[in-house]
């Protein structure tokens, strides 16, 4: 068996364009399958479980990592906005960078493309925080006889990291969840953003997190993006926010800090709603985005129940901090 063809097979459901859960479920189990006999490690233990905790976020243990390609929509949503912005990239250059930041042990996002283009079409950075998932990593593209590809293995914090293989086309991270709480996201992208140039490609492209109204009496399994309704989008992490940006403070050596939003709610608004909440919305790259509730990423996050408010308008003080465990501080009056 040629597990190198059997892997492009297998992941050549990600690029198609008609989303068929039955199939992708499938393909997510058999991509899954093939990485853990390849990398013929038992991850589920102490070592494999563990987070890594910094003073900017935490970086997820190997098993955790290793999950996320469960996470079935997010997973093809990344796969599909990766290729198009390769396809972009190929198109004006002949030989394109990769850098992607937080690999997890598999490379998850990029391994398809690595089996799929030659090594004059991509060069790759793979950097990866986590020293088990890096080894874990270096060991799956050695078995896939892959080291002939011109890949670059940096054991590093993403967060730190300076670029020495010169610009990349395209940055891709994937280290966030909902509400970009605890994981190392923005810090990874502003200190990537920083070195890059106005061509360079951000994958994803946008991230934004709202605040939103949720309308009362509707069944949680039915709850759509319309129930919600958006009050204020209080974040935006995407390249051109961070180059346009005035109230954004960056000092050398420090994370940036990011300005106090204000939002208030007048209290005829506020009829007919029950839960105040955060939602975060994904542009992976161009059209292929990530709508609420499709991953784990886009969940909404619940910040205060509104159905006993009887005292009038809401104001919200928001304001994104980045320290040991990143996250918005609310203050809701
Ligand atoms: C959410 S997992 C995603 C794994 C894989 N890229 C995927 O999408 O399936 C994030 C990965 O990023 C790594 N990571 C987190 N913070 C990092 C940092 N500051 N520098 C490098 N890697 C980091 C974690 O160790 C973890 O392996």
């Amino acid at each position: 068996m040629d597990i190198k063809k059997d892997l492009i097979r297998i992941t050549s459901e990600y690029l198609e364009d008609t989303l068929d859960y039955e199939k992708l479920l499938k393909t997510s189990k058999e991509y899954k399958n093939v990485l853990n006999t390849l990398s013929n490690e038992n991850l589920d233990n102490e070592k494999g479980r563990n987070d890594i905790h910094f003073n900017n976020g935490k970086a997820l243990g190997s098993v955790w990592a290793a999950l996320c390609i469960d996470d079935l929509v997010r997973t093809r949503q990344f796969i599909r906005g990766i290729h198009k912005a390769i396809e972009e990239k190929k198109a004006k250059k002949e030989t394109i960078h990769i850098l992607y930041a937080g690999t997890g042990p598999f490379a998850t996002l990029i391994l398809p493309f690595i089996l799929r283009y030659s090594k004059s079409e991509i060069k790759y950075t793979l950097l990866e925080i986590n020293p088990l998932s890096f080894n874990v990593l270096q060991n799956v593209i050695s078995k896939l006889g892959l080291e002939k590809h011109d890949i670059k293995f940096v054991n590093d914090d993403a967060t730190k990291y300076k670029f020495d293989n010169g610009t990349p086309d395209i940055i891709v991270s994937e280290t966030m969840q909902n509400a970009l709480d605890k994981e190392q996201q923005v810090s990874i992208f502003y200190n990537l953003m920083s070195q890059g140039n106005t061509d360079t490609l951000f994958i994803p492209e946008n991230i934004t997190v709202s605040i939103d109204l949720k309308e009362k009496g509707i069944a949680v399994e039915k709850l759509q993006r319309k129930h919600y309704h958006k009050q204020n989008i209080i974040f935006e992490l995407s390249k051109e926010t961070m180059f346009t940006s005035e109230e954004i403070e960056f000092q050398p050596g420090k994370e940036p800090k990011f300005p106090k939003t204000e939002t208030i709610i007048e209290k005829e608004k506020l009829v007919g709603f029950n839960e105040l909440v955060l939602i975060t919305e994904i542009q992976v790259f161009k059209d292929i985005k990530i709508i609420l509730n499709e991953s784990g990423l886009t969940t909404p996050k619940s910040i205060k129940d509104i159905s006993e408010n009887h005292q009038g308008a809401i104001n919200i003080n928001s304001q994104y901090v980045i320290g040991t465990s990143p996250k918005f501080d609310l203050e809701i009056l």
